[in-house]
């Protein structure tokens, strides 16, 4: 299988806008060793430099806010051309309905949605033709919990510009969506390591793999949907089965 992927991908110009992190250096990794050229880009030098030095191979880096439309466009001007584009940045608020702060909605929403939309637009004009387009979502757009009903809502949105894109670049490139379900990632770095392996204990043994994803887990359907040249409109739920449990 490697073969095939080696051969799609060996020298394209893949660019990882929040490949400092999780899913999206995982994927960084993953294209390297299949002999793809990586630009990841974020808002913290210092973890684009540690994210760099670990994935290796000479991957190069940009730091960039996804929410500064003026600092994306200058930044995509210089990019020069791109094969493929993954979008995993993001940040997420948690909170009842009628407690989230509107605040932490609308920062949600900007990073989220807005970020991706203003990556995707202002990096589509050196998206090479046959090129793709990678967003991330989450499995919460189609099974919703309580006390995240926004984030639900974002989510929901992403898929929906992601399939809206995938028709508007008919032709001329091909858009995607992946839908994680809980994947163990820096994302959760902010919690106590106790309360962390009990919550990934807890979705866990809820799912019909009996875990929780692992970066990697993501990172093969990222590379799936780079090369699937019959792919395109579709959000892909690699989700461990979340979307099928009790
Ligand atoms: N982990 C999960 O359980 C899970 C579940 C469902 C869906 N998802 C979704 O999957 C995607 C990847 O998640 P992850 O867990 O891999 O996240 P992560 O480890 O927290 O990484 C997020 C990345 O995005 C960058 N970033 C955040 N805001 C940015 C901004 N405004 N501009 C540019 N870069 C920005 C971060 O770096 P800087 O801080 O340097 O900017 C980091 O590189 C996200 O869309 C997330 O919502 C995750």
């Amino acid at each position: 299988m490697s073969t095939v992927f080696e051969t799609a991908l060996k020298g394209k110009h893949i660019v990882i806008v929040g490949g400092s992190s999780g899913m999206g250096k995982a994927t960084a990794k993953m294209a390297t060793a299949l002999g793809a050229k990586i630009t990841i880009a974020s808002r913290s030098a210092a973890k684009l430099h540690a994210a760099a030095d670990e994935i290796g191979g000479g991957v190069q880096i940009a730091q960039v806010d996804t929410t500064d439309e003026t600092g994306v466009r200058s930044w995509a001007g210089v990019l020069g051309p791109v094969d493929h584009l993954v979008i995993s940045a993001s940040s997420a608020a948690h909170g009842a309905f009628a407690d989230l702060p509107t605040d932490d909605l609308r920062a949600m929403f900007e990073a989220k949605f807005i970020g991706p939309y203003l990556a995707a637009r202002e990096v589509l004009p050196v998206l090479v033709k046959g090129g793709s387009i990678t967003f991330f979502s989450g499995v919460l757009s189609r099974r919703p919990s309580a006390g995240a009903t926004g984030l639900s809502a974002v989510n929901a949105a992403v898929e929906a510009l992601a399939k809206g894109l995938a028709l508007e670049l008919s032709g001329r490139a091909r858009v995607n969506c992946i839908s994680p379900g809980m994947v163990a990632t820096e994302a959760y770095a902010a919690m106590s390591e106790e309360a962390r392996e009990g919550m990934y204990a807890q979705v866990g043994g809820s799912l019909p793999v009996g875990r929780v994803g692992e970066a990697e887990d993501i990172a093969q359907a990222v590379i799936m949907a780079m090369t699937n040249r019959f792919l395109t409109g579709s959000v892909l739920d690699v989700d461990g089965g979340h979307l099928v449990r009790d």
